[in-house]
């Protein structure tokens, strides 16, 4: 009887210590690697296939839509992102990031006044991204592009003005 209840006692014993071992290692296998991995690097450039260039007109701004990678601390998210680019010539194109340098409001293009046009605060900017009317601070923030084989290619790091 006392044979059997030392054998019970053991095996509890055992199995509570085995239960421990396993949570201890649930909760530190990831704190370990959050301190012992380093983050993912952002620098790499990566760039995106936003538009054809035979799509777009000279002198007329249109907003592209595009997917991205984003990089966040150990996590590499995949998001939709938008740009209003300018086709300035046969070969070149301006990509401005679609936030407002006021406070970031997303602002459009104004056919009629031919500006960009921030309804929050009614700041305006120029074709070439001058600031027309404040509150804006600056010009618009503009992506790095290069245009390869008839396609525009856009970075997703922003140029402030
Ligand atoms: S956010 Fe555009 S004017 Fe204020």
């Amino acid at each position: 009887m006392e044979n059997q209840e030392t054998t019970r006692r053991s095996f509890y014993s055992a199995a509570i210590a085995g239960l421990g071992t396993i949570m201890g290692a649930v909760l530190a296998i990831p704190a370990a690697a959050y301190l012992l991995l380093k983050p993912k690097s952002g620098t790499k450039t990566q760039w995106v296939d936003a538009a054809d260039l035979n799509s777009l007109q000279v002198g007329k701004p249109e907003e592209v839509v595009f997917r991205r990678s984003r990089v966040d601390g150990w996590r590499v998210l995949n998001e939709k992102a938008t740009a209003w680019v300018v086709r300035t010539d046969e070969h070149n194109v301006v990509a401005y990031s679609p936030s407002c340098t006021h406070l970031g409001c997303a602002y459009h293009w104004d056919e009629p006044t031919k500006n960009f046009v921030c309804p929050c605060h009614t700041s305006a900017f120029s074709i070439d991204g001058k600031v027309l009317t404040g509150p804006a601070p600056r010009p618009l923030d503009r992506f790095v592009t290069r245009v390869d084989n008839g396609k525009l290619l856009i970075s997703p790091t922003i140029q402030k003005a």
